[in-house]
């Protein structure tokens, strides 16, 4: 790997990785298209980290300056979701193995969820990637996830490995939830940015992975727990994954 690019979509959800890699050394800070990027070294890989903000097509045109304009040559997405299985919890963590759009429709032209021209709705993560990121969060598990109940209403958090999808809509309804669970009953969790950039890293043939913190269950409480949830937990999260990620890999 030459450089490691590494997206969320707000800071809370990078944690302390910048100052992190201000601590390490130098670091080059780039604008473009109202973006900062951050070039140096994140916990010994060579890295460029960015705040994508919220939703696909953010996500799509930050990936992409990552892998054309930072020669990135791999891409990892953290963040938090929306619990959608049953048996996805807040608190706990989701690795994808695949990733689609679940809000993509240009039937009857095209099936459902299909990108047009493309062939596929499924977008596969590296394994690779996706099995570090798990071996990651499972060990911050292990070592931090006693303090995490005492923080906030996360018991035993456990790591999820599976379908995520993606969507330019903040799922918050029983009625929504249960329509994507009807419609893909194999999604473990939903957010807005995932499956974008799983797109453009497969045009470009470019690995990536994401791993997602469950930060409510994508129903009437969902506003209120995401809410709470990335005030308390999505930085100790985000640091806690990225940081023995990284480690391993240098
Ligand atoms: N990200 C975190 N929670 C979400 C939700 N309920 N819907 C979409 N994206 C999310």
């Amino acid at each position: 790997m030459k450089r490691l690019g590494i997206m969320a979509a707000l800071p809370q959800e990078l944690g302390d990785l910048i100052a992190q890699m201000q601590a390490a050394g130098d670091v080059r800070t780039v604008t473009l298209g109202r973006r900062e990027y951050y070039v140096g070294t994140a916990h010994g890989v060579a890295a460029v980290v960015t705040l994508a903000r919220i939703g696909k097509v953010a996500a799509a045109a930050t990936a992409s300056a990552l892998i054309h304009v930072f020669e990135a040559d791999a891409i990892v997405f953290t963040g938090v979701a929306g619990g959608v299985h049953a048996r996805v919890q807040v608190g706990d963590v989701v690795v994808a193995d695949t990733l689609m759009q679940h809000d993509l429709d240009a039937s009857p032209l095209f099936p459902r969820y299909e990108v047009p021209l493309l062939g596929r709705a499924r977008f596969d993560a590296d394994p690779a990637l996706a099995d570090a990121l798990a071996a990651a969060a499972r060990a911050f598990i292990a070592e931090e996830g006693a303090a995490l109940g005492e923080r906030f209403a996360v018991a035993a958090p456990r790591v999820h490995r599976g379908l995520v999808v993606s969507g330019d809509r903040f799922v918050a309804s029983h009625d929504a939830l249960f329509a994507l669970r009807d419609a893909l009953p194999d999604a473990l969790a939903v957010e807005m940015e995932g499956a974008a950039i799983a797109q453009v890293c497969y045009e470009h043939g470019v690995p990536c992975a994401v791993v997602r913190t469950v930060s409510d269950s994508a129903d009437a409480a969902a506003p209120a727990s995401f809410s709470e949830f990335l005030a308390a937990l999505a930085a100790t999260y985000s640091s806690g994954i990225l940081s023995r990620f990284l480690r391993a890999a240098a």
